[in-house]
């Protein structure tokens, strides 16, 4: 048990899990990207630990880019706005790979996919570490899922609570 900003959190997916999840859809991607040159597309701030070992489980030549954009504003749940915070980065004629975190009411991934498809990419999938089908309210092209989980809300493993527990190499849930 561990305890945030006065929250309590317990033990949910082990590093040893999440390596493993992450290993699986690193496989797919290798297989699925073979001489298609994808470009990685993360999402700050959440994404970055997730992208960091996703792209090293990638055995393909690929690029990466990053986007910034918050919809929790501090909370634990989603607020229902997005607010994107740097530029878009160049899509056009790649094949994308939206790199997400967590899916949790879609909204973040349902704006940005609809920025990007904007921006007339060659191809664009998502692939997402956690899913929660139970609240997403949004139809999304997600490719790649790690896992889908309930909609409790989480830390660990880039995911905070106001901005803390991203450095936990576990995933928590709150009590
Ligand atoms: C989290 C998470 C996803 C999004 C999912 O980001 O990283 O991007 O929320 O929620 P949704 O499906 O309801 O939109 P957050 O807004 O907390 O910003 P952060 O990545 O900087 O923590």
């Amino acid at each position: 048990m561990i305890t945030i900003n006065e929250l309590q959190f317990k033990e949910y997916i082990s590093a040893q899990e999440i390596a493993e999840l992450v290993k699986t859809l690193g496989t797919q991607i290798t297989a699925d990207y073979n001489d298609k040159n994808p470009l990685f597309v993360v999402t700050l701030k959440g994404s970055f630990i997730f992208a960091a070992d996703l792209i090293r489980s990638v055995a393909i030549p690929c690029q990466v880019d990053f986007l910034s954009a918050s919809s929790y504003a501090g909370g634990t749940e989603s607020k229902g706005e997005l607010t994107l915070l740097s530029a878009l980065p160049n899509v056009r004629n790649r094949h994308i790979i939206l790199v997400e975190d967590i899916v949790d009411t879609g909204l973040t991934l349902s704006k940005l996919v609809s920025l990007l498809q904007n921006e007339e990419p060659a191809s664009l999938a998502v692939a997402t570490l956690l899913f929660k089908p139970e609240v997403c309210k949004f139809t999304l092209p997600l490719t790649y899922v790690g896992k889908e989980i309930p909609p409790d809300f989480i830390v660990g493993y880039g995911l905070d609570y106001a901005e803390y527990g991203r450095n936990l190499p576990d995933i928590y849930v709150k009590c």
